[in-house]
């Protein structure tokens, strides 16, 4: 049994699992590098436990990828690239003494088996590992994938302010904002040759409440969300 009806779970990545995340790197975006083995296996190196593929239980065949890094967000500059945060997508800059944010750096469902649950279910996953960790936050870059339809009507500022106000419904930044993540700013340049977003990004943030303090909430701009 495959597809809708076969049941998908998320485990930690494995050696034997980077085929599959290339190969749905190259289908995702094909404009840019794919995954390569070395970054994969480095990841594995640095951060094992946050690294994970969804599988479908019967066919054993990895149908997704979210992967992790914890970052102390005082080292980085609000509008740093993918570039920086992931060290040029090694996570050698993964710090488990300092950090307590877990970095987004990926996650991917390949076309043919979205709007299954899969994506949801990886983010679940990242939050439980957030959650057992005790750390204070998941922050990533949204990139802003439909936001080429909308470059001549407006800045991608106002497009995440009408996304989050769902006047507009971004494929990325919607999917997010529904798992209980909220934007904190836009940036340039965050994937420099991603042709859907021109580059831009949100920056997104799920707060783990657990452990939060009111400073920790500091952030937010209510421009972007009820504060
Ligand atoms: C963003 C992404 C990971 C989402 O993955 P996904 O597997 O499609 O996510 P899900 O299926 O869990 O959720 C998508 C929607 O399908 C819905 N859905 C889930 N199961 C469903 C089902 N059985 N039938 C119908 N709809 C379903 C979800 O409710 C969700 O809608 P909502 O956001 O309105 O609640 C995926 O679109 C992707 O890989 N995009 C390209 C890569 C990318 O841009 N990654 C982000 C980098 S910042």
């Amino acid at each position: 049994m495959t597809g809708a009806r076969s049941k998908i779970a998320a485990r930690n990545t494995r050696p034997e699992d980077f085929s599959a995340i290339i190969d749905m790197s190259r289908q995702i975006y094909p404009m840019a590098r794919p995954w390569t083995a070395e970054q994969l296996a480095s990841h594995l190196r640095v951060f094992p436990e946050g690294q994970f593929v969804a599988v479908e239980s019967v066919s054993q065949r990895v149908v997704g990828m979210a992967a992790s890094l914890m970052v102390l967000w005082d080292d980085y500059d609000l509008k740093a690239s993918w570039r920086d945060f992931t060290d040029h997508g090694m996570f050698t800059n993964h710090d488990p003494e300092r950090g307590r944010t877990l970095y987004g750096a990926d996650v991917m469902v390949p076309p043919s088996r979205q709007q299954r649950g899969i994506g949801t279910k990886l983010y679940e996953a990242r939050r439980g590992l957030a959650e057992r960790l005790g750390l204070l936050r998941i922050r990533s870059g949204a990139r802003l994938r439909g936001y080429h339809r909308y470059v001549h009507q407006m800045s991608a500022e106002d497009y995440v302010i009408k996304v989050v106000n769902e006047e507009l419904s971004d494929p990325t930044l919607s999917f997010q904002l529904k798992r209980g993540f909220r934007v904190l700013a836009v940036v340039p340049d965050y994937l420099r040759h991603d042709l859907e977003s021109l580059g831009f990004a949100a920056v997104i943030e799920w707060i783990n409440e657990a452990v939060a303090k009111p400073e920790d909430y500091a952030w937010r701009d209510p421009r972007f969300g009820k504060p």
